[in-house]
């Protein structure tokens, strides 16, 4: 097997709690050490090797010997972006939606109906195609580890056509057949979430880690959403909530009550969902890019990390409310607006997604990780937030191996 060092590394961000913060970094005043002892430490100068495809060790000064090296030329190494919330497969364009919200109009969980009818009659080349597509923006953009759902199908077959078609680019696939009543149950809700929770349930399980619902006015109420994750769960599949996204309700206390992996959205929280989600092993997941592109308040992050709860950050890539790839823009939107430090919020975007999927091997680059990593144009990850729209990923590492960008590029312009 061939050794590479990947070397000239002006900061290694590692999350190990036995670095250093990075010069300059005060751990009371940015947070460090409320969301965690590993947030953003790292390694000045230094150097990162890969062996079948996994981090064999990091240092600083000479590099041990190794078959390869590549310099990385005073860039910046973090770990690959873990996006747990994506809803990728789907066919159609809503950008009418968008242009309508930003002259007004509000969001509305009835828009996805719309994506339901295009996705029914699209054919699987057609969706195996654009998800392709999708796949590649977000590889460019840093990810290495996706999450996606089904939830524009609404039928049996459909919604297990589309878990099939995630599962031929990520193992993180979560059922989402409880995203909307569809137009031909409106009249029977009570129907179908039994069809959820039965012959739909049977037909995707298998091709599933998790189990999600919308929990949200216009969507399920407590009761359905109880029901939807509870037969899941009984099914041994993790449970996610889409949760106060558009108005405070019970999807944040639903998910700590069942134990569920995560509570995502988080945008609109009253006191007790705060508290239900600190200390609990739930994580709360922002997707700030769709409070940016449904024009709304934006998550409090500040506030769940000083009251003790675990952040990830998403993209929620998705046509309706956030289609966007980038972790680079999510990044600086949970900075900017939801007022984590700029630590903070690229744990969130590596290690804090990597706990909502339950996966220990990614979303950190300690001895023994996969090999998954994201070069920066720049010298620390803060230009992820301090130079918003531009691209800085140079390249993206999954194994050790490139798959977007370039690692040998010159020295840094
Ligand atoms: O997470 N809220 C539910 N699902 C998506 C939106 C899907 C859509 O509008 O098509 C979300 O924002």
């Amino acid at each position: 097997m061939t050794t590479t060092a990947f070397t000239d590394i002006a900061w290694l961000t590692t999350h190990d709690p036995a670095h250093a913060l990075p010069a300059g970094v005060d751990a009371a005043a940015s947070g460090v050490g409320r969301h965690g002892a590993e947030v953003s430490r790292g390694l000045a100068d230094a150097w990162l090797v890969v062996d079948s495809g996994r981090v064999a060790a990091v240092g600083t000064g000479s590099t041990p010997p190794t078959d390869q090296r590549v310099s990385l030329g005073g860039r910046s190494v973090l770990p690959g972006f873990v996006d747990s919330h994506t809803h990728m497969v789907f066919a159609g364009d809503r950008s009418a939606e968008f242009t309508a919200r930003m002259a007004g109009q509000p969001y509305a969980a009835g828009g996805i109906a719309t994506t339901i009818g295009a996705t029914r009659s699209a054919m699987d080349e057609d969706l195996r195609a654009a998800l392709a597509g999708r796949v590649a923006e977000a590889r460019a953009a840093g990810i290495t580890t996706l999450e996606i759902k089904s939830g524009y199908a609404a039928t049996p077959e459909g919604e297990s056509r589309l878990l099939r078609l995630a599962r031929e680019v990520t193992p993180h696939t979560t059922y989402l057949g409880a995203h909307v009543v569809p137009p031909e149950h409106a009249a029977d809700p009570a129907g179908y979430v039994s069809l959820v929770t039965g012959e739909m349930l049977d037909a995707c399980a298998p091709l599933s880690g998790s189990v999600d619902v919308f929990c949200e006015e216009g969507a399920f109420d407590a009761d359905q959403s109880r029901e939807v994750l509870r037969a899941g769960m009984a099914k041994g599949l993790a449970g996610r909530v889409h949760a106060n996204q558009l108005g405070e309700g019970p999807g944040v206390r639903l998910a700590v009550e069942l134990g569920c992996a995560s509570a995502d959205h988080c945008t609109y929280l009253a006191g007790e969902d705060v508290e239900a989600l600190a200390g609990a092993s739930t994580v709360a997941t922002l997707l700030p890019a769709t409070d940016f592109s449904t024009r709304q308040a934006y998550p409090d992050g500040r506030r769940l990390v000083d009251a003790g709860a675990t952040v990830a950050l998403a993209t929620n890539c998705n046509p309706g409310s956030s289609y966007t790839t980038s972790m680079s823009f999510v990044i600086a939107l949970a900075v900017r607006d939801c007022h984590l430090t700029l630590p903070e919020a690229v744990w969130s975007a590596t290690a804090g997604g990597a706990r909502s999927l339950g996966v220990d091997d990614v979303g950190h680059l300690r001895v023994g990780a996969r090999a998954d990593m994201v070069v920066l144009d720049a010298p620390s990850p803060d230009h992820l937030a301090y130079r918003p729209g531009v691209p800085l990923i140079a390249a993206t590492v999954v194994g050790g191996d490139v798959v977007a960008g370039d690692v040998g590029a010159g020295p840094l312009g």
